[in-house]
């Protein structure tokens, strides 16, 4: 089967989810409730601007898919789900299109979507060692008319790929030369692992407009390639390595702290409003949600749009209970670490 083919049946029927909001590191945090939070419901607004562009929520369809046949149904959906809540939209890695042109159309969602407000385009910048030059990415992003572009960053993903490309050395003064060359704003992300501090700084000398964490907690592609392998050691040192990595919300803190003047987009096993509500205190700008939108849109474009609508929703929840009427004032309210009352000593 084709790889971004065998990719979405494995999301979408093996357990490939670390799930639940301690991996992610959101689980140990909360917000103080306002019980009088001074502000009326009607007068919340989650309204954003992010990277130059209006959005009704500071969320994003996180990068996903492209190049078949199924993925590119998926994408229109995705793409139309996001232009009716007026979020952002990344597609997944346009690779396939370098390789054959004709896959274009499975990606081309600005046709069946032109209202959409904010389109990301993608491809690994391990490609920047395969061949892959600006002109090509500028080719990728002319293409599809994406508003900025993603270079993800997966190392761990490829190292236990069977056929995976690792060779990532040098390729910081790769992304340095092409990044100012590629037209639209560039932004780098992991898929699952995080970015670390360490990688934060390197990224800080960087010529790019942000990241985007997509830290440990959502989607493992560890495990999912672990699934993929025939071969015995690369299943068990991909299973061993399923949890590898920075936690969502650590990296979220990390990457505001390193990179001030940046557009931090937190993803990585976000699942909720509230969540979503923690990562923006933590600093970031928006939130990316990629598997659970998969799961909706296989469904319909309807229920990628209520899953949408529901993410919204429980954000704007969380704004009113912490007395927030805008989402700048949401990223100055304070979390506190969530105590285990029972445990505390007598005074
Ligand atoms: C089916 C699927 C395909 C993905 N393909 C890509 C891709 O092509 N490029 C990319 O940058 N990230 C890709 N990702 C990673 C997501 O963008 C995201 O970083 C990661 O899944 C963590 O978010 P989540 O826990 O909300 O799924 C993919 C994720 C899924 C679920």
């Amino acid at each position: 089967m084709d790889r971004k083919d065998s990719h979405l049946t494995l999301c979408l029927t093996a357990p490939v989810e670390l799930g639940a909001g301690d991996a992610s590191g959101f689980g140990g945090l909360r917000f103080e409730h306002d019980a009088l939070p001074e502000v009326d419901r009607a007068a919340v607004t989650t309204e954003t601007e992010l990277l130059g562009k209006r959005l009704a929520a500071p969320l994003v369809v996180g990068a996903m898919t492209g190049g078949t046949p199924r993925a590119g149904e998926l994408n229109q959906r995705l793409a139309k789900a996001a232009e009716a809540c007026g979020v952002g939209f990344a597609l997944g890695s346009q690779r396939r299109m370098l390789e054959d042109p004709s896959t274009r159309a499975t990606f081309a969602v600005r046709e069946v979507a032109p209202g959409l407000r904010l389109l990301f385009g993608n491809v690994g910048a391990v490609q920047l060692n395969y061949g892959v030059g600006a002109a090509e990415v500028r080719r990728l992003v002319e293409a599809v008319g994406c508003d900025a572009f993603n270079f993800h960053l997966n190392p761990l993903q490829e190292a236990i790929q069977p056929e995976g490309d690792t060779r990532f050395a040098g390729l910081v003064a790769r992304l340095r030369e092409v990044a100012p060359a590629v037209g639209v704003p560039v932004l780098l992300k992991e898929v699952g692992a995080g970015i670390s501090r360490a990688t934060a700084l390197k990224i800080r000398e960087l010529p790019v407009a942000g990241v985007e964490t997509a830290g440990v907690g959502g989607t493992s592609w560890a495990r999912i390639e672990s699934l993929r392998t025939a071969d015995p050691v690369q299943r068990s040192t991909g299973e061993l390595f399923a949890r590898w990595g920075i936690p969502t919300a650590e990296s979220v803190a990390t990457c505001r702290a390193v990179l001030p003047d940046r557009v931090v987009i937190a993803s990585g096993g976000i699942r909720n409003g509230i969540e979503a509500a923690k990562a923006l205190a933590l600093g970031a700008d928006a939130v990316a949600l990629a598997l659970p939108l998969l799961k909706a849109a296989e469904r319909s474009t309807e229920e990628a749009v209520l899953a949408l609508r529901r993410v919204i929703e429980e954000l704007r929840t969380a704004m009113f209970v912490t007395g927030c009427r805008t989402v700048p004032e949401l990223r100055l309210r304070p979390l506190v670490r969530a105590r285990d009352l029972t445990a505390q000593e007598p005074a």
